[in-house]
């Protein structure tokens, strides 16, 4: 296991001709789990974090942590946290790099320090991700914020309550908001807050810390406590990983029973398969099969913010529509530049072409195996799935970009009968 967390320069080989059938548990939600860990900072008690998935940006965050004093003990999906002692209060270039979520420090350590010190995020391969909602708000809360030498200095000069609206809906914005006003005891507002049932996974935590939050639509009103308690939770299914499972299922006309999902989060990906033919059944609020054998009906599909479809599944539908019959159109209203996969489907005879922030997919009879390269993490799995039902071999390389975000993801397809084989590259 270490070794797969280790070797960025791995590469998979994927053999077409699979159908997936069988079962497969769904790992801890990755987004979840990386705001649910920063927000032990809040508490000097001790807190644990269950069914936290075992990928690199979870050991990525491990590292942020341990680098300002905590102390981390990590048993498979457990991680026990012990954040008494905070010897700095800095997101390092190395650890901002890896993992831009690392932005998701300042506001805990501007509760724990006063002060926060965090490299600024590069961009990355699907687009520029600023974090000016994140300063806009920090700002609107009596914190004075300096960026210079390529970091952020944070300082928080008054604890006010604030009433702030973002200008545009942010997932890790509003996640950092809430956890810096968790320890505000005043009563604060927010307005035009990110909904993902990972926002809401936080909010269960901080909740239990002793934080009151209320939430009446996109807003939030929170009554913070300065002395936030440690705590235990279990992280909700990663929903994205659950519908990556999903397409794979029936893109390969196969057969398949997700365990551990709560389909209430997995409306619009429902919804989006059953319309392009596939058999969604729900067997329990937390299993779900998946069956179909087409023909796939093609879709017009728009990434909107939760509860919208989610961009986090853009790719993978991308490819399942390669292979529909008719032509598709997928817009992509959330990042700038999230279609670096198209590339890589066309290599393989995907028959896709892109006007702004809008793919028009017409589907073929068949993709053919090629030599492809991961560009993100949600395109990586993409690109695996889409070896399964080319015909011949698909090598599928820079799989860390897959390491950071699945859980087992080659052993879990393998299980389900897909052959795919895991190479150290040479
Ligand atoms: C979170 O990223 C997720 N990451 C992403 O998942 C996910 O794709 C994204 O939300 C959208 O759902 C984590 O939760 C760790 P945003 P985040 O701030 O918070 C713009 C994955 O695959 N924006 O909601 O960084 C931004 O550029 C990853 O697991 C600003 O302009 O996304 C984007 O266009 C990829 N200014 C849009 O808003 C800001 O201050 C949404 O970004 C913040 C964001």
């Amino acid at each position: 296991m270490t070794s797969t967390l280790l070797s960025t320069s791995e590469y998979l080989i994927v053999r077409g001709g699979s159908t997936l059938t069988g079962e497969v548990e769904i790992s801890g939600s990755k987004n979840a789990s990386l705001p649910i860990l920063i927000a032990t900072l809040l508490s000097e008690e001790r807190s644990t974090i269950l069914d936290a998935p075992y990928l690199l940006d979870i050991k990525n965050t491990i590292e942020l942590l341990e680098n300002m004093g905590v102390e981390i003990k990590r048993e498979g999906n457990r991680i026990e946290v012990n954040p008494e002692r905070i010897t700095n209060c800095r997101a390092s270039d190395e650890n901002v790099r890896r993992m831009r979520a690392s932005v998701l420090a300042m506001g805990p350590l501007l509760v724990r320090c006063g002060e926060a010190i965090v490299a600024m995020p590069g961009g990355c391969s699907i687009g520029l991700r600023p974090i000016d909602q994140h300063l806009k708000f920090f700002q609107s809360a009596g914190v004075d914020v300096n960026v210079k030498h390529g970091y952020i200095y944070l300082e928080r000069k008054e604890k006010k309550s604030v009433n702030f609206t973002f200008d545009i809906i942010t997932v890790t914005g509003t996640e950092n908001a809430l956890m810096f006003l968790s320890s505000v005891n005043k009563e604060s507002v927010l307005n035009n807050i990110a909904l993902e049932p990972e926002v809401m996974d936080l909010i269960e935590v901080l909740r239990k810390m002793g934080a009151d939050i209320e939430i009446e639509g996109r807003k939030a009103i929170i009554r913070g406590r300065e002395d936030l308690s440690g705590f235990i939770h279990k992280v909700i299914p990663d929903r994205i990983e659950a519908g990556t499972f999903m397409v794979g299922a029936y893109l390969t006309g196969g057969d398949i029973t997700l365990k551990n999902v709560i389909k209430d989060h997995l409306t619009s990906i429902i919804e989006a398969l059953r319309e392009a033919g596939a058999v969604v059944e729900e067997k329990s609020v937390n299993e779900i099969r998946v069956y179909g054998s087409g023909p796939i009906k093609p879709l017009n599909i728009e990434t909107r913010e939760y509860p919208g479809f989610p961009t986090d599944m853009q790719a993978q539908f991308m490819v399942l529509l390669s292979l529909a019959d008719g032509v598709s159109v997928i817009k992509e209203n959330i990042f700038e530049n999230r279609f670096q996969h198209v590339m890589e489907l066309k290599r393989m005879g995907a028959d896709i072409s892109v006007k702004g922030n809008t793919a028009i997919i017409k589907g073929v009879r068949n993709l053919t195996g090629a030599e492809v390269f991961s560009t993100d993490l949600r395109a990586s799995a993409a690109l695996v799935i889409a070896g399964l039902v080319a015909e011949g071999e698909t090598t599928v390389r820079d799989i860390y970009h897959l390491d950071r975000g699945y859980e087992n993801f080659d052993k879990k397809l393998a299980k389900l009968g897909a052959s795919v084989q895991r190479l150290p590259s040479l």
